[in-house]
């Protein structure tokens, strides 16, 4: 991006540390089951991995939130786990359920060296994308940070508190490491080649960030980010990137500055007048309303709403949940929510 030229996307601009009088929003998880067309393009391709592999169909999914609502940007339709997956390990959805896959404890049984032959239909939805987007909507690629995704390799499934990596990084820290630095290597290969095929912001999700603390949650938490930030930047990588600490009970602008990214995500717990007072003016925050109020809808969303809009004015926000919408949420209550920030309808996009 250039610092000379103001970019005609608004997310940009305000990655680059400008604030908008309207700021921009999208919705993590927007393409998903909340909306009819993406439970009936889900069902005509089989499978959850089945959607994310086939280029044309999560090109359409990933468009469908954009001609419903016009959000300012559009995240690449796919999902962390399918780094494991090109890694050599078994991953598969139980239906109702979430991913499961066969628990490791070590890097040994994984490899890069197909990794990105695996991953090729991945770019090439980004590559659709970067040509079928409006010209307005910034396109975002995203892996999982390793910590969150080798907790679901090590335990085979999600858990509520990550009780397997946890115990595995205690019981044995070099084997835990392998998994980890064998993580970064392969998000650094899988970021750039997004990149490289279009994507224009990457965000990285650190789901489970709650989980550790002190020494455990630099070692396991920062470095990897950090590290994977360094290894895109040396590559000439310079698209904007979002890092997401959720529920991080840490200072976040010790995060900030440890791991380099240009803008913090922050999930539904997160005080935005604190987080801004650490990270000073210039950086781009995300983030924050309550899924559940979206849920909700009514005058709950409105009040929330307003008050977030209240707390970022002008400064550089993007406006988001704090953590994915989730299914039951009335598809009507993201158009009001829209309307809420843009004082106009959602503006609906003919293709
Ligand atoms: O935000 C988007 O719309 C982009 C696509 C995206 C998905 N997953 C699609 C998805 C992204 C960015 C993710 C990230 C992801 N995946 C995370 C990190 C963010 C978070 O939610 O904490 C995690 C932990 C995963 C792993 C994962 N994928 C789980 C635990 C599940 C099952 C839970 C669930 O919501 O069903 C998934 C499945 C999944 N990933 C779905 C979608 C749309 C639902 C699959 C379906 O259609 O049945």
């Amino acid at each position: 991006m250039s610092s000379k030229q103001p970019s005609q996307k608004k997310l940009l601009r305000v990655l680059s540390g400008q604030s908008e009088p309207i700021p921009p929003i999208w919705l993590m998880r927007q393409a998903g089951r909340y909306l009819p067309e993406y439970r009936a393009t889900r069902e005509q391709a089989g499978g959850f991995l089945d959607l994310c592999y086939n280029p044309t169909q999560a090109e359409e999914v990933t468009l469908q939130p954009i001609r419903r609502y016009g959000f300012d940007a559009s995240i690449l339709f796919a999902d962390i786990l399918l780094i494991p997956q090109a890694l050599g390990q078994k991953l598969w959805f139980e239906t109702g359920e979430g991913p499961r896959l066969t628990p490791i404890e070590n890097a040994d049984t994984l490899s890069r060296d197909n990794a990105l032959t695996h991953l090729a239909p991945i770019f090439d939805t980004v590559a659709r994308l970067s040509k079928s987007l409006p010209a307005e909507t910034t396109l975002i690629g995203f892996a999982g940070a390793p910590w969150t995704v080798a907790s679901y390799m090590v335990a085979g499934r999600g858990t509520p508190d990550q009780a397997p990596a946890l115990d595995l990084a205690a019981r044995d820290a070099a084997a835990f490491q392998s998994i980890i630095d064998m993580l970064v290597a392969a998000s650094i290969d899988y970021l750039a080649a997004q990149a490289d095929a279009g994507a224009e912001v990457l965000q990285l999700f650190e789901s489970w960030a709650a989980s550790l603390e002190g020494d455990d949650f630099e070692r396991w938490c920062v470095a990897p980010v950090a590290a994977i930030i360094k290894g895109l930047r040396a590559r000439g990588v310079n698209v904007p990137i979002i890092a997401f600490p959720r529920a991080a009970k840490t200072h976040m602008g010790d995060y900030c500055a440890a791991v380099q990214c240009d803008a913090l995500g922050l999930d539904t717990s997160a005080d935005i007048d604190a987080v801004r007072a650490q990270v000073g003016d210039d950086m781009a925050l995300q983030g924050n309303l309550d899924p559940q109020v979206l849920v909700a809808g009514g005058a709950r969303l409105d009040v929330a709403v307003r008050e977030i809009l209240a707390k970022t004015k002008n400064t550089p926000h993007i406006f988001n949940l704090g953590h994915g919408i989730v299914p039951q949420t009335p598809p009507e209550n993201v158009t009001r929510l829209i309307e809420l920030i843009r004082g106009a309808p959602a503006c609906v996009l003919k293709k």
